[in-house]
């Protein structure tokens, strides 16, 4: 990857921009309006939003007052744990597109598993009917790609047994901190991108010591090295941030290659910095 306009390939041959600019927890109006017009401003294609952020109609906004054609850009988003299931799968989208004001999606995901110890025994089926509505949404072309979030392997396999359409995407929490191999290592054996929220782990990896002494002998910080560290592990980063400055700073991350030795360093730190959020228990 060479700029933020180079792609990963989706099994289905949908190209998807390398790095996102993430939304969760950017609030909605004016500040997420600057904070896509900057990203955009800066070279970013690709924005992930959800609606469960609460921020679309800026999103949209601030997507629509940029000069970039809506298909240079790439956008995701999610539908929330609430209205899982057909019906009320499509009509979040339908929700979606309306806020966003849109009229296709470039990724639409399942932002959570439905699990035994939240859902009970009927957890599979519930997964299985999202993903039925996701496929349909995809069948009729409303949606370029479709795949899931926070999924760990015992919760997609089912759903692949299943499915027509395997997930394309599985958006998980990844950084130097938080690793996910089981995870990582399963969707990357079967062609499914692996995408990383909190990359910096929400700000936690930006003091880790180790980081930081990896950042200085490329003349770069902790927040651009954990970026760099996921594209070369052939992840997806997705680095939030409302901040003109950071956003320009997170993209400046093409033109230094991380060691084989420092991403040896980077892969063997122990976890640390969690947001603790799991997939099995998560009930907000
Ligand atoms: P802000 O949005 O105020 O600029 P993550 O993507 O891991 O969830 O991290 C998001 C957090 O990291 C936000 O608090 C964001 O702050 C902050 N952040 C994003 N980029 C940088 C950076 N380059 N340096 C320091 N903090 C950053």
């Amino acid at each position: 990857m060479n700029s933020l306009s180079d792609c990963f390939t989706l099994r289905n041959g949908y190209k998807i921009p390398c790095v996102a600019l993430g939304t969760w927890q950017t609030p909605d109006g004016d500040t997420a309006i600057r904070a896509i017009k900057a990203a955009v401003g800066a070279g970013y294609r690709h924005i992930d939003a959800a609606a469960v952020y609460a921020n679309e109609k800026g999103v949209g906004e601030g997507i629509r007052r940029c000069d970039t054609k809506r298909e240079e850009l790439f956008i995701t988003s999610k539908v929330w744990n609430t209205e899982r299931g057909y019906d009320k799968t499509m009509r979040a989208f339908d929700k979606t597109l309306e806020d966003l004001q849109l009229d296709y999606l470039d990724l639409y995901l399942i932002h959570w598993p439905a699990s035994q110890k939240v859902n009970g025994d009927n957890w599979r089926q519930i997964n299985q009917e999202s993903w039925s509505a996701l496929e349909k949404l995809y069948e009729d072309g409303r949606v370029k790609s479709i795949g899931v979030s926070n999924f760990y392997v015992h919760h997609l396999q089912p759903l692949m047994d299943e499915a027509k359409v395997i997930p394309m995407v599985n958006q998980i929490e990844y950084n130097p901190g938080f690793k996910q191999k089981e995870q990582v290592e399963f969707c990357q054996k079967n062609d499914i991108l692996v995408e990383a929220w909190s990359p910096l782990g929400e700000k936690r990896m930006l003091s880790n010591e180790v980081l930081k002494g990896i950042a200085g002998n490329y003349n770069k910080s902790a927040a651009q090295i954990c970026i760099k560290w996921c594209l070369q592990n052939g992840v997806l980063p997705l680095p939030k941030s409302i901040t003109p400055y950071r956003i320009q700073e997170n993209s400046k991350i093409f033109d230094f290659t991380i060691s084989a030795e420092d991403m040896a360093t980077i892969n063997a730190l122990p976890v640390f910095g969690t947001s603790g959020l799991d997939p099995d228990t998560f009930d907000p």
